[in-house]
């Protein structure tokens, strides 16, 4: 969300890819498209992308079907009457028009890809219960880092839990001592009986091993299996023929979070623990996993960056920050609010610090720094350094704004040079001339885009100010 906004200051030009749809549309208003080894461009955010698109594949699917029925036509035509002399030259003048006809490519609709969970066969209720742990690790020398504490936790089948919190709060450790991977420090861990995890790592691309196929992959999870069956699976994760029996190494991250997927799949989870399963999927398989995922009968505890993927298979929020981990009580649009109010409040305090240090350095001569004693040595250069915090942050805050507005002085400056001669020559009355009348209507025409783009340079310029005055 920060990024979110401040792309959304940023001045420059962008090229963003992302498979994050909500992002994409809050920030982008061109996108294209790169499919069948071409580039396409397109007017709009995301999801006036995706309308645009289906219209125009319905546009062309009707208007290849249209001329595969006037090719018939023509053929038809050529074929009747090819033998007769006097329509010789008429369906000779068919076939070269059949010959110069561009065909049109039929609408390729990538194959809409869909998977599914297995229904898993039982659950135990609770499925995992948390008391009192401490989730971290431990140094080399054996000392405890402990990252979020007091865990108190009971899964019960059936919920779908999406887990919120910043980067590095510990989501990806609370989700690995759930798993079994991460050993707690201390507190304790029970799992019910017949509870069997799916779990997807947040660098779980990393536990392939580059050198097998996916078929050795899977075999390994199922090696009384038929090969026919493995393939059979396989295959409905689009890994198809050549591909299941191709090394991983050069598969693409999507590829690769594919295949993982599928790995936990066969295993018939009845507990979904997934860290960030999408990093690398594209839309579509996004759009498989999200469908798949809603309809999955287990548990789930799911991290993920993607809010379309969360608002679509989780109904309940945790968050995990300052090394605590608490029921959100709220929708995502709430968590989104509660980010910014958090922001605000730094910013506020950021603020209040940088005023308040500007006005004890008076109020020091007049005794609270004496009073202080021996503290006001170590308090003084405390104070020094976090003003000099401060200003490095409001720094970095008004950094973006001011090149921004340097930028827009260079596009004024530039305009109004041109302005000056285009008003000097519709001034002129030479340019009046009939010789010059064309020069004249372009000259006219591009004073009116340069004062339209002024205007418009003008107001942003205002609002760019306003913004950096109000940071201080
Ligand atoms: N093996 C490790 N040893 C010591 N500290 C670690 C280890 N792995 C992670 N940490 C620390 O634990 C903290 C929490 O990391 P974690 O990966 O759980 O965060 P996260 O909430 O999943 O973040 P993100 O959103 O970036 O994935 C971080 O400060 C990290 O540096
Ligand atoms: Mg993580």
């Amino acid at each position: 969300m920060w990024l979110e906004d401040w792309l959304h200051r940023y001045p420059g030009t962008l090229i963003v890819i992302s498979h994050d749809r909500e992002f994409l549309d809050s920030i982008c208003n061109v996108t294209l498209h790169l499919e069948q080894q071409q580039i396409k461009r397109y007017g709009g955010n995301y999801s006036q992308f995706e309308v645009q698109r289906a219209q125009q594949l319905a546009l062309q699917q009707s208007a290849y079907e249209k001329q595969q029925r006037t090719v018939a036509h023509l053929q038809s035509y050529i074929n009747r009457f090819k033998a007769q002399a006097t329509k010789a030259r008429q369906a000779q003048s068919r076939v070269k028009a059949l010959e110069k006809m561009e065909l049109i490519a039929p609408a390729h609709i990538a194959s809409p890809f869909t998977f599914e969970f297995r229904t898993p066969d039982s659950a135990p209720n609770p499925m995992m219960v948390m008391e009192d742990v401490r989730c971290g690790y431990r140094a080399e020398d054996g000392s405890e880092i402990p990252i979020v504490e007091r865990v108190m936790l009971s899964i019960q089948n059936g919920q779908r839990i999406g887990l919120l919190g910043a980067n590095g709060q510990g989501k990806s450790t609370l989700i690995k001592t759930l798993a079994g991977t991460l050993e707690a420090l201390s507190g304790h861990v029970r799992e019910g009986k017949g509870l069997r995890i799916g779990y997807f790592a947040q660098h779980q691309l990393e536990t392939l091993r580059p050198d097998d196929t996916p078929l050795q992959h899977l075999a390994r999870l199922a090696p009384d299996t038929r090969e026919q069956e493995l393939r059979d699976f396989l295959g409905s994760f689009n890994f198809s023929g050549d591909m299941a029996t191709a090394k991983i190494a050069p598969f693409s991250g999507g590829e690769k979070a594919r295949l993982a997927l599928a790995l936990i799949i066969w295993q018939k989870p009845n507990l979904l623990l997934l860290d960030e399963p999408t990093n690398h999927l594209d839309l579509e398989t996004r759009h498989a996993l999200t469908m798949a995922l809603a309809q999955f009968e287990g548990t789930l505890i799911l991290v993920s960056h993607d809010r379309h993927l969360l608002r679509a298979t989780t109904d309940q929020f945790m968050l995990v920050a300052k090394h605590r981990l608490q029921e959100f009580d709220g929708d995502l649009d709430d968590y989104r609010d509660w980010l910014l109010q958090h922001a605000a409040e730094q910013r506020a305090a950021l603020k209040a610090n940088a005023a308040g240090n500007g006005g004890n350095a008076g109020a020091a001569g007049n005794g609270v720094g004496a009073a202080n004693g021996v503290d006001s040595g170590v308090n003084r250069k405390e104070q020094r350094r976090l003003e000099a915090e401060t200003r490095q942050k409001l720094a970095h805050l008004k950094k973006p704004l001011q090149s921004r507005i340097a930028k827009i002085e260079k596009e004024m400056d530039a305009l109004n040079a041109e302005k000056a001669t285009l008003d000097a020559f519709v001034a002129d009355p030479a340019s009046y001339e009939p010789e010059r009348k064309n020069k004249l209507t372009e000259a006219i025409r591009r004073e009116a885009d340069v004062n339209a783009r002024l205007e418009s340079l003008e107001a942003d310029w205002l609002e760019t100010h306003e913004e950096l005055e109000q940071i201080g």
